[in-house]
């Protein structure tokens, strides 16, 4: 078999070392074939929550092969992001049950509100928007779901509690 990985200097990265040791622990105990760029670049996402240019050259210095190929893949899936995500994820469902139920006005909303775009972040990093496929809840749309958490027969006049809801808690959490 040939060898999984390369030896990489990992404090030449201006990353945050802990999480760069993890992720190189994690391709470490993989048994490195190219199809496994898929999976590295998911952990990597998970660990770090985007991939920044950076990381992208750290894995592909790891796995020996091109940078080139390494941010192909990035650019090519959806979900993968090179940007930082928010603190609070919001997520609107774009299937097509929800999108009939009005999807495309709940997004709209919440992209008013928030002045951003979907894929990208409000400036003070608090929130991200987000579109996704069909989440399994049809008998609820339209869906959002925000960090995790199911909204479901979302209306254009809720987008700005559920905001509100999100921006609360951190004033409460930070005023403990
Ligand atoms: S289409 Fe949105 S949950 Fe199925």
């Amino acid at each position: 078999m040939s060898p999984v990985s390369k030896e990489v200097e990992i404090s030449k990265y201006n990353l945050d070392q802990e999480k760069l040791k993890k992720l190189e622990e994690y391709i470490d105990g993989l048994e490195v074939k190219e199809g496994e760029l898929i999976n590295i670049l998911h952990e990597a996402q998970d660990i770090f929550g985007y991939l920044p240019e950076e990381l992208q050259l750290f894995i592909s210095r790891k796995l020996g092969i091109s940078a080139a190929k390494v941010f192909g893949v990035v650019t090519f899936y959806s979900f993968f992001t090179m940007e930082p995500k928010g603190k609070h994820v919001i997520s609107v469902c774009m299937g097509t049950a929800c999108f009939v139920k009005g999807a495309d006005k709940i997004l709209n909303e919440f992209r008013k509100l928030l002045n951003i775009k979907e894929g990208s972040s409000t400036e003070d990093g608090m929130f991200t928007i987000d579109t996704l496929r069909c989440v399994g809840a049809c008998g609820l749309a339209p869906v959002v779901i925000v960090d995790g958490k199911v909204f479901g027969r979302v209306k254009v006049e809720d987008v700005q509690n559920i905001i509100k809801q999100y921006s609360t808690e951190d004033a409460l959490v930070g005023s403990k």
